[in-house]
């Protein structure tokens, strides 16, 4: 695989870069242009498969040409990789908000180039498949369409375990996301089309985290308030990554994942929603994944028992949950555990006396 990458700005050693992209790729293209005006250009016409901004070096004029990148229309959905001193947390918050995916911070490391630079390859083939199958989608290819909406709906889950790697949970945590959350939906009316996207779109509720530096997302100790600030972008950036799609997968995927930490009462983030302005699928999917969490087992926690969770949830509905919400997902658990489970294959031996 050839991988191009515009470099903007970054006027110290390439070496790591390069050593990084060539072990991900196996073979890379470097472009590097410090005018950020000029890199815009080259960037509209070839639209490199990462593109690392030294901010630096170009200090404002990298941050809005970040902007700009972010606002294109050709560029929107490139990987984007800002190169920052570790110690300026202006210039972090400032390329986040700009629209950054992810950090490298200097001096360059080869290896932390290569763990991020791959992160974002992986976002980005991802990214080209769904492009590809929503293109022919609606180009109303008919024999085709359930072929790609199953292949969509598996390279959502894929991309969803891509970036779960970089979080304590594990994949079988989003796919039980998607499943609570269809449960959820059928109870409270949703058609089956309708349940079928909010399964594909809920494991994606989470993707944004894969532009959280790994200081604080596997930081083991409590947050600090701005650590909080950074962590709490995983929602915008989330967003970031799967809006503008034409896939309805997607689209959903992008509402659930700027939302799903919106609370009921408007005391939530990133928008502080509050009520019916929050997205249904959102506070579904808000619901589905405490409760999952909860009755989980984690590093720093013991898994709770069905009844202790449900005691929590009830104890915040109309507070942080959607009161609605919370009613389904009892209704889902008791019609769970009172299904009758399949006969045991087991057949015990008899024994000749
Ligand atoms: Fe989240």
């Amino acid at each position: 695989m050839s991988v191009s990458i515009l470099n903007v700005g970054m006027r110290e050693n390439e070496g790591p870069l390069l050593e990084a992209a060539s072990n991900a790729s196996g073979h890379s293209l470097v472009h590097t242009v410090s005018d950020p005006v000029e890199a815009g250009r080259w960037a509209g016409e070839h639209q490199p498969d990462i593109t690392v901004v030294d901010v630096r070096w170009l200090n404002a004029q990298g941050i809005d040409f970040m902007r700009r990148f972010r606002a294109d229309r050709i560029c929107m959905g490139l990987p984007l990789l800002a190169l920052v001193d570790e110690r300026d947390r202006n210039h972090r918050r400032e390329s986040l908000r700009a629209g950054a995916n992810e950090f490298i911070h200097a001096p360059l490391d080869a290896y932390e180039c290569q763990v991020r630079i791959l992160n974002m390859l992986t976002v980005r083939s991802y990214r080209k498949l769904l492009d590809r199958t929503s293109t022919l989608s609606a180009a109303g290819i008919d024999d085709f369409t359930d072929y790609a909406s199953a292949r969509e709906r598996e390279i959502l889950l894929r991309l969803a375990r891509a970036g779960e790697y970089r979080d304590e949970t594990t994949g079988s945590h989003i796919v039980r996301i998607g499943k609570l959350s269809r449960g959820i939906a059928e109870i409270l009316g949703f058609g089956g089309p309708e349940c079928t996207i909010i399964e594909a779109a809920a494991p994606m509720h989470d993707i944004g985290k894969i532009g959280i530096p790994d200081s604080i997302l596997r930081k083991s100790g409590p947050l600090t308030d701005a650590e909080r600030g950074v962590m709490n972008n995983h929602t915008l950036i989330g967003y970031e990554i799967l809006k503008d799609s034409s896939s309805p997968f997607v689209q959903r995927g992008a509402q659930i994942a700027l939302a799903h930490h919106e609370k009921f009462d408007g005391s939530g983030y990133p928008y502080g929603l509050r009520g019916q302005d929050i997205p249904l699928s959102a506070r579904i999917v808000a619901v589905a994944d405490v409760y999952d969490a909860l009755t989980s087992k984690r590093e720093y926690k013991v898994a709770w028992l069905p009844s202790q969770a449900c005691e929590y949830i009830a104890n915040h509905e109309g507070a942080h949950f959607d009161p609605e919400c919370v009613k389904a997902l009892f209704a889902k658990l008791k019609a769970d555990v009172s299904r009758p489970r399949p006969a045991s294959k087991f057949v015990p031996k008899l024994v000749a006396k």
